[in-house]
């Protein structure tokens, strides 16, 4: 297959999947995450968020983690910075690539960044600004592209007209969040078919959430669409197991399995994941969410 169809996996595990456990992850075991993450091939490995240790205890020690890792050449290791005050802390141990996150929903803006869209852009457009200015990435996340827990379906139209300020900011690419795990194949298609008339699909990526077991299977849709970006976090990570319906993203063992075997490079190497899958389900003492990761357990067993 032709290097036009590799995808690109951006292991969000790390923040995304860590971020929702109760229980602190040490310093240690995340940097240790982090560096099987990247030496098992993934082209990206998010590796913390600099926002408020009220709001997410859990990411309070991203400095200390981002300071400790040894970056591996080539892979890129982006961090959440929700404003000036995160992408301030975030460069001065080092980060070359930040993430700020709005919303496609009202509602969920205000409950996960305490301010409207209209705000989160004004609060985004300094960071950008700064970023350029220091040669620092910009990756924008957008949140709810496919559904919100607060108001249920989300139109189209007003993904492509948050997409579209994120991408006229400068950010470099717009992963669109399926936050909640909502969403189907034909949703997605036609969620990106709107989006696709203000932001070029080689400018996106899709991340999915796989509480209704969707994930994949929009993954694909994406594909067929033009997306050959993916997030997706080792052994499914993420999810509060206290929150009745609350999931991890799509695992990457299943996305690297289901890429690798239709003939779709990822670069990642099977082995090394799953060393990694099984490393951080040890740690927090928890079997995979990865289907893959089990049946290659089983028959190994
Ligand atoms: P706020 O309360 O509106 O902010 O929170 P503020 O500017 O009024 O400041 C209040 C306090 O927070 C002050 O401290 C600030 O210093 C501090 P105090 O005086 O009370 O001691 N503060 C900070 N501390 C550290 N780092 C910062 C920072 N900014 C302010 N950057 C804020 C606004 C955005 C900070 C808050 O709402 C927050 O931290 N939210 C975190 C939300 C979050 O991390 N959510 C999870 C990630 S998003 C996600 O998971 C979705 C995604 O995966 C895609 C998808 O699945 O859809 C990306
Ligand atoms: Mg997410």
């Amino acid at each position: 297959m032709s290097g036009s169809e590799a995808v690109r996996i951006v292991e969000v595990g790390p923040r995304d999947g860590l971020q929702n456990e109760k229980v602190a992850v040490s310093t240690e075991t995340k940097i240790a995450l982090i560096e099987k993450l990247a030496e098992a091939g993934c082209a990206a490995v998010e590796a913390g968020a600099f926002v408020s240790p009220k709001w997410v205890p859990q990411m309070a020690d991203s400095g200390d983690v981002f300071r400790g890792v040894r970056r591996k050449e080539g892979v890129a290791y982006p961090v959440l910075t929700p404003n000036m005050k995160g992408f301030e802390a975030a460069t001065a141990v080092g980060a070359t690539e930040v993430a700020i996150f709005g919303a496609a929903s009202e509602s969920f803006s205000q409950r996960n960044i305490n301010c409207s869209i209209a705000e989160s852009l004004e609060r985004f457009r300094p960071v950008a600004e700064a970023a350029a200015e220091r040669g620092v990435r910009v990756r924008g996340y957008l949140s709810c592209v496919l559904g919100c827990p607060y108001e249920g379906r989300i139109a189209p139209a007003a993904v492509a007209e948050v997409a579209r300020a994120l991408f006229e900011m400068g950010c470099y690419e717009i992963s669109l969040g399926d936050t909640i795990g909502v969403g189907t194949p034909r949703e997605t298609a036609a969620m990106l078919n709107a989006v696709a008339a203000h932001v070029p699909a080689a400018r996106l990526a899709g991340h999915f959430h796989d509480t209704y077991g969707q994930a994949l299977a929009n993954i694909w849709a994406a594909y067929d669409e033009g997306v050959r970006v993916f997030d997706s976090s080792v052994a499914g990570l993420g999810g509060c197991p206290y929150a009745k319906g609350a999931s991890g993203n799509v695992a990457t063992e299943d996305v690297v399995y289901s890429l690798e075997g239709s003939g779709v490079s990822t670069g990642v190497d099977m082995d090394r994941l799953i060393a990694a899958s099984r490393f951080i389900c040890a740690a927090l003492d928890r079997a995979p969410a990865s289907r893959v990761a089990a049946a290659l357990a089983a028959k190994a067993a």
